[in-house]
C-alpha cells in the first residue's frame, strides 16, 4: 500500500478547494445556520438584520385580541441596522463597562451594562414539569369534509385550510437531554380556527399509565431522576419508576408499549399521534358521538434499534429535533393524515366492551376503522425556539364547537393542569396573548390587566351586564356558533373516591399488544424489559415486574426472567382471550422513503461521475445524500458533507459504497477510538464500521466499483439487503426499494415467536 497516496490526495484536494470549500459545500442540503453565508471578515457597514431562512416561519402577525395586522412575519423581529438599547437608543460601544479610567472601578450609572446584564439574567424560564424537551414546527391543516356527519367543527370542512404549530416532544427528560432516549413522545397541535384554537394535546402512544389525573404527581415522580442524586436523566431504567408500575398495575399496557419499538421512534415524522382520551363530537343538528382522534404518518410508523437510540444519546443528541428541521429544509415536508375513530354515544359510554373513559385502554381499528378527516403539512421551521417553541402552551380544553370533552377522570385532571401550570412557567396569566399563542379568531373576553398585559383594552364596562359599553360583549345565541357543553345527563350517584369496576382490568390490552407483535417486535420488547429491569438495583422489583409479565404473557414473562437470572413466576389472573389486532404491528408495509438520510462513501479514485449521478437522483427522489470521503472539502467535484472522522453509521437510513478508501492518515488504528475492525490495513477502519454497524442495524447497503470490495472485507456480501451492483443506479434503486420497508429484518431470524 502506498501510504502518502492519501496524504497527497488530502493536500491537493485542500489547495485546490480552499476558496471553493466555504461556501458551495451544501448548496442544496439542509443545515446551514443563518440565511446567508458569513463572510470570513467581521462585516462592518451598516445594514438591516438578514431576512430569516427560506424554510423559517413566525406566528402570524395578529394583535394580541386576534386580529390580522397584515406586516410581515419580520415585525416581529429586531428593526433597524443599529446596535440601541432596549429602547430604541443608538449605542456606540456594547463591549466596554462605563469606568473612572480604563483600570478604573465600574460605575453605577451604566445603564446599557446594567440593562444588558439584568435581561441576561432573566433570560430563563422555568422549564416544563413534564414534556420539557421538545421541538415545534409551523404547518397547514386542511379537511377533507368527511367529518361534517359527525362534528360541526368548521375547520374540517371540505378544502378549509387552518394554520398550525405542533410541538413534538419527550416526557422525562430536562429541556436539554437527548432526544433518542425510550421514552413516551408528546404530539401536541394547535390549530389557529376561525372559531377559536383547538389544542389536540396528544402522544405517540394511545393509552396512559394512569387512569385518574390525581396520579399525575405519582407516575411523573417515580419517572423522573431520583430525588437524592438526580440520576438518571431522561430514563425509565431505574429503581423509582419499575417500583411503582410493578406496584400500580394499570401502568402495565402503556408501559409495554414504552418497552416496545414505540418508545424509540426514528423520526418524529414517523410517529402515530393519539389523542388517548374518547372526547364528544357534536354536529350541526345536534347528535353526539364519541370519538377518539389519530394522526397516521404518510411515511409509515418506524423506530430506531436500541443500539442505534444510545450511540445517538452521545454522537447527536439533538437527533430527532435536527431531522425535523432538515426535513423541512429539504423540503421533505412532514405530513399525516388525521383520523377518527367514531364510536356510538351510549349511557354505558362502551364500545365491544371497552370502557371509553378508561384511557388505559384503546378501541382496536379492526372494531372500529379509522376514518381519515383530513391533512397536516408541517412546512415552516419556528425563527426563533425560544419565542415559539418555548413559549407556546396547549391546553386540552381549547375545544371549537363541535368537539367536546368526556368524564374520563384523566382528561377531567388534564382540564385543570395545564393553565395552571402555565400560570408560573409563563410568568401571569396574559401567555395567549404570546404571539405563538394568539388566536387567529377574534377575542373579546373581559379578563383585564396583570404581568405582561399587551391588549390595550378600550371601554369602561369590562363586566356584564353593562350599558356603559353599550352592552357589549353579548353572549353569543345557539345559532351563532357559540361553544355549548354537550348537556350530557350525568346520572345520580353518591360521592366517592372510586373507579368503576371496568377500570380493574390491568393486563388484557397489554397481553392483546403483545400478541399483536411480529417476532422481531417481540424480540425487542422482551430485550427492553431485560435492559430496564437489569438496571434497577433490587431484586424485588425486578421479581415485583416479573410477576406482571407472567400475568401478560408467560413466554414474555420467561424470556425476560431468563435475561434476568431468575425465575418466572406463575400467573396469578387467569391470561386474557383476547384476538390480536394486527395494525398494531409496525412492520409489513410499503412506505415513502422521503426525507432518508443516504451515507454515500467515496474516495478519489471512486467512480464519481456515478456518485454524480447517484447524489441527484436522490436529491430528485426526495432523499438526503450526504457523501462521506477521507477529507472535508471536494472529491473531485463533489462537495464532501461528512469526513470518516465525523460520520457515524447512527445517522444514515442506508449506504451506498463508491469506493474502498484505503486508511486516511488520521485513522491510525492505534490512535483512532473507532477503530477495532476487522480488515484495517487495506480499508479505512472507520468505513469499515461503518458497515458493521449499518449491516447490525438491519439497514440497507449497497455498493458498486471499489465499495464491492469493502463489503467483502467486512464479510458481509450476499447477506439479504447487501447489494453489489454493476453501477451506482443500479445500486440506488435497489437500496431505495429496501429503504422502502425501514429496514432488513430478515438479515436476523427472531427468537421469540
Ligand atoms: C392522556 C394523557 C396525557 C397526554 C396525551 C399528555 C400530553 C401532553 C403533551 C403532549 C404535553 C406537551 C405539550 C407541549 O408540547 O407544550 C404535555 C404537557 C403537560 N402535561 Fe400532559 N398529557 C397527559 C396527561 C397529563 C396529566 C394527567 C396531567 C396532569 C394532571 C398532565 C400535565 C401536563 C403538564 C403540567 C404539562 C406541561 C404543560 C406546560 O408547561 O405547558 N398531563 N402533556
Amino acid at each position: 500500500m502506498d501510504s502518502s497516496k492519501p496524504a497527497k490526495a488530502v493536500r491537493n484536494a485542500v489547495e485546490s478547494a480552499a476558496e471553493k470549500v466555504a461556501d458551495v459545500l451544501t448548496p442544496d442540503l439542509p443545515g446551514a445556520p443563518g440565511s446567508i453565508p458569513p463572510t470570513v471578515d467581521e462585516p462592518t457597514t451598516p445594514r438591516e438584520p438578514l431576512p430569516p431562512k427560506k424554510e423559517q416561519g413566525a406566528p402570524r402577525t395578529g394583535t394580541p385580541t386576534g386580529a390580522e395586522t397584515g406586516a410581515p412575519p419580520s415585525a416581529y423581529g429586531q428593526q433597524g441596522a443599529y446596535l440601541t438599547t432596549a429602547q430604541g437608543a443608538r449605542l456606540r460601544d456594547t463591549d466596554h463597562s462605563l469606568k473612572a479610567g480604563p483600570r478604573g472601578p465600574v460605575l453605577l450609572q451604566d445603564h446599557h451594562l446594567r440593562e444588558k446584564i439584568t435581561h441576561f439574567d432573566h433570560e430563563r424560564i422555568p422549564e416544563r414539569v413534564v414534556h420539557a424537551r421538545g421541538t415545534g414546527a409551523h404547518g397547514v391543516f386542511t379537511g377533507y369534509g368527511t367529518a361534517e356527519g359527525v362534528t360541526k367543527a368548521a375547520f374540517l370542512a371540505k378544502g378549509r385550510e387552518t394554520e398550525v404549530f405542533v410541538r413534538f416532544s419527550t416526557v422525562l427528560g430536562s429541556r436539554g437531554s437527548a432526544d433518542t432516549v425510550r421514552d413516551t413522545r408528546g404530539f401536541a397541535t394547535k390549530f389557529y380556527t376561525d372559531e377559536g384554537t383547538f389544542d389536540l394535546v396528544a402522544n405517540n402512544i394511545p393509552v396512559f399509565f394512569i387512569q385518574d389525573a390525581i396520579k399525575f404527581p405519582d407516575v411523573i415522580h417515580a419517572g423522573k431522576p431520583h430525588p437524592d442524586r438526580e440520576i438518571p436523566q431522561a430514563q425509565s431504567a431505574h429503581d423509582t419508576f419499575w417500583d411503582f408500575v410493578s406496584l400500580h398495575t394499570e401502568a402495565q399496557h402503556h408501559t409495554m408499549w414504552n418497552m416496545s419499538d414505540r418508545g424509540v421512534p426514528r423520526s418524529y415524522r414517523m410517529m402515530e399521534g393519539f389523542g388517548v382520551h374518547t372526547f364528544r363530537l357534536v354536529n350541526a343538528a345536534g347528535e353526539t358521538a364519541l370519538a377518539k382522534f389519530h394522526w397516521k404518518p404518510k411515511l409509515g410508523v418506524h423506530s430506531l434499534t436500541w443500539e442505534e437510540a444510545q450511540l445517538l444519546g452521545g454522537v447527536d443528541p439533538d437527533f430527532h429535533r435536527r431531522d425535523l428541521y432538515d426535513a423541512i429544509e429539504a423540503g421533505a415536508f412532514p405530513e399525516w393524515e388525521l383520523g377518527i375513530q367514531v364510536l356510538p354515544d351510549t349511557p354505558e359510554e362502551t364500545f365491544a366492551g371497552i370502557d371509553l373513559l378508561d384511557p388505559t385502554k384503546l378501541v382496536p381499528e379492526e372494531l372500529a376503522p379509522v376514518q381519515p378527516i383530513g391533512r397536516l403539512v408541517l412546512n415552516r421551521t419556528p425563527t426563533n425556539f425560544f419565542a415559539e417553541v418555548e413559549q407556546v402552551a396547549f391546553h386540552p380544553g381549547h375545544l371549537p364547537p363541535g368537539v367536546d370533552v368526556t368524564n374520563d377522570p384523566l382528561l377531567q385532571g388534564r382540564l385543570f393542569s395545564y393553565l395552571d401550570t402555565q400560570l408560573t412557567r409563563l410568568g401571569g396569566p396574559n401567555f395567549a396573548q404570546i404571539p405563538v399563542n394568539r388566536p387567529h379568531a377574534p377575542v373579546n373576553d373581559m379578563l383585564r390587566d396583570g404581568f405582561h398585559q399587551h391588549a390595550v383594552h378600550a371601554g369602561v364596562a369590562p363586566y356584564r351586564p353593562n350599558s356603559l359599553d353599550g352592552g357589549n360583549p353579548f353572549p353569543a345565541g345557539d345559532d351563532e356558533n357559540a361553544f355549548v357543553d354537550v348537556p350530557v345527563t350525568v346520572a345520580q350517584a353518591p360521592k366517592v373516591r372510586a373507579n368503576p369496576a371496568s377500570f380493574d382490568d390491568h393486563f388484557s390490552q397489554a397481553r392483546l399488544f403483545w400478541l399483536s407483535m411480529s417476532p422481531v417486535e417481540k424480540e425487542h420488547i422482551v430485550r427492553a424489559y431485560t435492559f430496564e429491569l437489569g438496571k434497577c438495583y433490587h431484586q424485588a422489583i425486578r421479581e415485583r415486574q416479573l410477576r406482571c409479565l407472567a400475568n401478560i404473557d408467560p413466554e414474555l414473562c420467561a424470556q425476560v426472567a431468563t435475561g434476568l437470572g431468575l425465575p418466572a413466576p406463575e400467573p396469578t389472573v387467569p391470561l386474557a382471550d383476547v384476538a390480536p389486532s394486527p395494525t398494531l404491528s409496525q412492520l409489513g408495509r410499503e412506505w415513502p422513503a422521503d426525507g432518508r438520510v443516504l451515507g454515500i462513501v467515496v474516495d478519489p479514485d471512486a467512480d464519481l461521475d456515478g456518485v454524480g449521478e447517484v447524489r441527484r437522483a436522490a436529491l430528485g427522489a426526495g432523499l438526503v445524500p450526504l457523501l462521506i470521503a477521507p477529507h472535508g472539502g471536494v472529491v473531485g467535484d463533489l462537495p464532501v458533507q461528512r469526513t470518516f472522522a465525523t460520520a457515524r453509521s447512527v445517522e444514515f437510513d442506508a449506504l451506498l459504497l463508491a469506493g474502498a478508501p484505503a486508511p486516511a492518515p488520521d485513522a491510525l488504528p492505534t490512535r483512532d477510538a473507532k477503530a477495532g475492525a476487522a480488515d484495517s490495513t487495506t480499508v479505512d477502519p472507520r468505513v469499515l464500521l461503518l458497515v458493521e454497524e449499518a449491516w447490525r442495524h438491519a439497514k440497507a447497503v449497497g455498493a458498486w466499483g471499489g465499495g464491492v470490495t469493502v463489503l467483502e472485507r467486512a464479510g458481509v456480501t450476499g447477506t439479504p439487503g447487501v447489494v453489489s451492483a454493476e453501477s451506482g443506479g443500479d445500486a440506488f434503486a435497489a437500496v431505495r426499494q429496501l429503504l422502502s420497508a425501514h429496514r432488513v429484518w430478515e438479515r436476523f431470524p427472531a427468537s421469540v415467536r
